[in-house]
This record gives structure tokens, sequence and C-alpha cells, in this order.
């Protein structure tokens, strides 16, 4: 069993910061349900959590009250109702939907399981849409995905022609899933659990690195991505609710420069570039 989360009326909200917390708080899934609006959490909180919480239960927004419900209901009524999303040249579709190309495109097969990264949240368009963008050219490239949960950026990153795409994740429960999806694909790109924190790549080991995560951990990491990437290497940060770009573009050391900043919604992803001569 898993837990639901069950906010009154408050669908319209869904995209917006009201989301944006429940994605931070750790849920897997948001559902409407008429005007409700359903955040999913994986472990089962009971009931209880309305009258009495404990330090295992995630910290949402009020005005909700849990429920303990059925996960493989939701979670297969949630991905019963994707679309393909077509970001740029790459068509990001479903298994259980057909997609139409037209010529130039690619398409990626995913099947996003309990991972985050289904193509339709803003921040993954946003980075989709970084890496598959014309005057990016990922060949020969050894491109990082920070946080690769279904493993849709490493593996688009691969089909754009990386020379090696490499995910890692902390969260152990996304490793099956990203590796389903890279053989759906039949893609090279491989993918490991790990902390970024605690295993930050080689120094500039790195000429593409994209990041999906949030802006206080684009804060914290960002020495390690200036020092992971390879002169003339870029980074695509995203994750960034808006109001705190500020505090990420505040902590993007000198060796780095902000080239691009993009906003859907509200989000943000910012792009900083390393010298081609370190120096320079
Ligand atoms: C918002 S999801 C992004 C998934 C996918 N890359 C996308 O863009 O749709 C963020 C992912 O970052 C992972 N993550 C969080 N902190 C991390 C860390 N310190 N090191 C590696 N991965 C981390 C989470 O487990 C989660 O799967």
């Amino acid at each position: 069993m898993a837990s639901a989360y069950r906010l009154p009326g408050r669908v319209a909200e869904a995209e917006g910061a009201l989301g944006a917390a429940l994605w931070d708080a750790g849920c897997e899934a948001l559902l409407e349900d008429g005007d409700d609006l359903v955040a999913v959490f994986a472990a089962d909180f009971g009931a209880a959590p309305n009258e009495t919480p404990s330090d295992a239960v995630p910290t949402v927004p009020p005005g909700g009250c849990w429920e303990v419900v059925d996960e493989r209901d939701h979670v297969a009524a949630y991905f019963e109702g994707l679309d393909a999303v077509t970001v740029g040249s790459v068509v990001v579709a479903p298994t259980h939907r057909q997609a139409v190309l037209r010529s130039g495109q690619t398409v990626l097969w995913l099947d996003p399981g309990m991972a985050f990264g289904t193509g339709h949240h803003e921040t993954t368009r946003l980075a989709l849409a970084a890496l598959a963008d014309p005057g990016l050219d990922l060949r020969g490239a050894r491109v990082l995905d920070v946080g690769s949960g279904s493993g849709l950026l490493a593996i688009a990153a691969d089909r754009l022609g990386a020379a090696d795409a490499l995910g890692v994740d902390v969260d152990p429960i996304t490793l099956p899933i990203a590796r389903a999806n890279a053989d759906l694909n039949r893609s090279r790109a491989r993918f490991e659990v790990s902390d970024f924190a605690a295993a930050p790549p080689a120094p500039q080991s790195v000429d593409v690195l994209v990041a999906n995560l949030f802006a206080e951990l684009h804060v914290a990491f960002m020495d390690a991505y200036a020092r992971a990437l390879a002169p003339g290497g870029r980074a695509f940060l995203t994750g960034i609710l808006a109001g705190k770009e500020g505090a990420v573009e505040a902590a993007v050391p000198a060796s780095l420069r902000l080239v691009r900043r993009e906003r859907e919604g509200e989000w943000w992803l910012l792009a900083v570039a390393l010298a081609a001569e370190r120096g320079a």
C-alpha cells in the first residue's frame, strides 16, 4: 500500500508552487481527481498523520488530508493519462502510445515507473531542450546527468550523439528503471547509484553536465560542477523554482560564465560555461 495526500479543490495549482512543494516533499505522482489534487507517496504512512504527524511523514503544504491507497491503481492511472511530448527534435513517448515522427525527429520511448522524468514536467522539458538545442553539438561529448531519475536526459544525450552518457542518482529505485529505459531505446547510456555530494566526478572529466535538482543543491554543488567541467564545457542547471534563481546565479564562481537563462512556468534553467582555456 501507499499513501496519498489529498488537497480538495486545488487541482489548478498542480503546475505551480503547490505542485513544486509536493514534488519537493518526495511524492511519486501528482494526480487530478475531479477538482482535488492528489499527491501519491510510495510509503504507507497510515491515516495517522492527520492526527499525529511523525518524523517519517513528509512535510506537506497544509489544507489536505492523508489517505491509504493502492499504489498500483494510482500509478497505473497516472501513466495511462500520459501523452507523447515533443521538445525540439526529440519526441518522448510512453510505450503505450503511438508516436508520429517528422523528418529529423528522434523518438525516446519511456516508461518512467516510479522514477521522476516523463518529459512532462517543465524542468525536464527545459533540460531536454537545452540538450537538443541545434547550437549544442553533443557528438563526441562526455555527458553527465546528475539526478538521472528515469534516465531520460542521459538517454537523450546518447541518442543525440554523446560519446559517453552517464546518469547518476542517489535513489537506488531509479537504477533498474533507467537501465530498462536505456535498453528500450537501444541506448548506451550508463547509470550508477551515487550521491553527487559524496562522489563528484574527476576534475575536467565532463563536457556537458545536466542537472535537474533544486536551487539549494545547485548552490551546494556549484564548485564541484566547475571542477568537473572540461575547458569549453557547459552545465545546464534546472529544477530552480522562480524566486530562487538569484541565489543560484550568485553562487556561480568566477571560473564559470552564466550564458543562458530560460524560464517555463514557475521554473528556471540556467546555463553556465567554462572558458575554452582555463583562466581565459
Ligand atoms: C527532479 S528529479 C530529475 C529526474 C530527471 N533527470 C528529469 O530531469 O526528469 C531529481 C533526481 O535527483 C536525484 N538526486 C537528488 N539528490 C541527489 C544527489 N545528491 N546525487 C544524485 N542524485 C540526486 C533524486 O533522487 C531524483 O531522482
